[in-house]
C-alpha cells in the first residue's frame, strides 16, 4: 500500500484550479518550503493575490493589506517571508523591528507606490497648509513618513471620517480617493496614481458580463474607476470581497480585481460559479514557490528601513491601526 505524502493532501485542496500535470513540480517546492519554515522558525504571510499553490499550500497567514499589517504584529516567529509586494514587506518590517523580514523578489513593486515621491508630499503640504495627508498603504515607507496617517482599502472611509475635517489629501490613488469622496462627502484632494490592474476594468465590460452571465453578482475593488464601482453590487477590499462571498454565497459571482484572488475564492467555495476575467498584477506574480524557497535557503532579501524614515512611517501606520 502506498503511503500518502503530506503534499498529496494539499493537492486535494487545490485540484479544482491546478492541473494534475503541474502538481509534481509544485509538490517538490512545497515540501522543501515546509521543511525550511520549521528550520528557520519562519512564517509566510501571503496577500490574497498570490497564486493558489502559495496561498493555499505554504502560507501561514493570508489576507488583505490591513489584515497582513495587523497579523504581522502578532507573529511569534523569528523570520517573516512576505509573499506580496514590496510595500507590504516594508509595512511588516515597520511593525516588527526586531524580526527578519524577507521579500522573495525585490522588484515586486506596485504602480501606485511608484507614482509618488516624498518630495511630492512636501510640495502638497506646502500648497495646502493644515490639510491632513492620508497615504494609502500602497506607498513606500519614505512617502508614509511624510504623511499624517495611513489607510488601506479596508478602512479608508473610517480613516477619512476619523479626521473630522471638511478637506483631506488622500493619495496616491485617484480612483480610491474619488470613491471615498462619493461615500463620505468629504472634499478630497488627490493625486493621479492608478493601479495598473484595476484601471483596466470598464463599466461597459461590467454590463457585458451581466448580459453574458445571468444572475451575476458583481464585486469591485475600490481601486477601480468610480463608474465601474457604480455598476457593482458591492465594493470593498480584497478581504471585504471574500467575506461578501462567504456571507451571501451567491451562486454566480465576478470579482473585479486581480485574477489569482478569483482562483483562491474558487478553491474556498467550489460550489460557486466564479466568473474570471483575468487582469494580472505583474508585480504580485514575481513571487513564486522557487523564490520563496531561495529566500528561506539564503535568508534573502532582507528588508531594511532607515530609522529616520521608519520612525515617522511607523507612526502613520500605528495611528491607522489604533482606530
Ligand atoms: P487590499 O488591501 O484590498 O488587499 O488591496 C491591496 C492591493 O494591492 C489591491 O490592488
Ligand atoms: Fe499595486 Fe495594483 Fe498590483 Fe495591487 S494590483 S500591488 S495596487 S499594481
Amino acid at each position: 500500500m502506498d503511503a500518502l505524502a503530506p503534499t498529496d493532501l494539499l493537492y486535494e485542496r487545490v485540484r479544482h484550479v491546478i492541473p494534475a500535470i503541474e502538481w509534481p513540480v509544485f509538490a517538490d517546492e512545497i515540501a522543501a518550503i515546509l521543511a525550511l519554515k520549521r528550520q528557520r522558525n519562519a512564517v509566510i504571510l501571503a496577500h490574497n493575490y498570490q497564486t493558489p499553490e502559495i496561498f493555499h499550500c505554504v502560507a501561514d497567514i493570508v489576507g488583505d493589506s490591513l489584515a497582513l499589517a495587523r497579523e504581522a504584529m502578532r507573529v511569534d516567529a523569528d523570520v517573516i517571508v512576505l509573499a506580496g509586494v514590496h510595500f507590504m514587506a516594508e509595512t511588516a518590517k515597520l511593525l516588527n523591528q526586531a524580526k527578519t523580514v524577507l521579500i522573495p523578489d525585490t522588484q515586486a513593486g506596485c504602480s501606485l507606490a511608484a507614482s509618488i515621491t516624498p518630495a511630492d508630499l512636501r510640495l502638497l503640504r506646502a500648497r495646502y497648509p493644515g490639510v491632513p495627508i492620508v497615504t494609502y498603504v500602497n506607498t513606500s515607507a519614505a512617502v508614509k513618513a511624510e504623511s499624517d496617517i495611513c489607510c488601506t482599502s479596508g478602512n479608508a472611509r473610517r480613516v477619512v471620517e476619523s479626521l473630522g475635517v471638511p478637506r483631506v489629501i488622500l493619495l496616491p490613488d485617484e480612483y480610491l480617493a474619488r470613491n471615498i469622496a462619493a461615500e463620505t462627502g468629504v472634499n478630497i484632494i488627490t493625486w493621479t496614481g492608478h493601479c495598473e490592474v484595476h484601471e483596466r476594468f470598464t463599466a461597459a465590460e461590467v454590463r457585458q458580463l451581466r448580459a453574458d452571465y445571468p444572475g451575476l453578482i458583481v464585486l469591485a475593488h475600490p481601486e477601480c474607476p468610480p463608474d465601474v464601482v457604480a455598476e457593482a453590487d458591492y465594493a470593498g477590499s480584497t478581504a471585504g470581497m471574500t467575506d461578501y462571498v462567504g456571507r451571501h454565497l451567491p451562486p454566480r459571482v465576478v470579482l473585479l480585481t486581480e485574477c489569482s484572488m478569483s482562483d483562491n475564492v474558487a478553491v474556498q467555495y467550489p460550489a460557486i460559479d466564479v466568473v474570471r476575467p483575468c487582469n494580472l498584477c505583474p508585480h504580485m506574480k514575481r513571487i513564486t514557490l522557487a523564490n520563496i524557497r531561495s529566500a528561506l535557503e539564503e535568508m534573502q532579501h532582507e528588508v531594511i528601513i532607515d530609522p529616520a524614515i521608519a520612525t515617522p512611517a511607523r507612526r502613520a501606520i500605528e495611528r491607522m491601526l489604533a482606530l
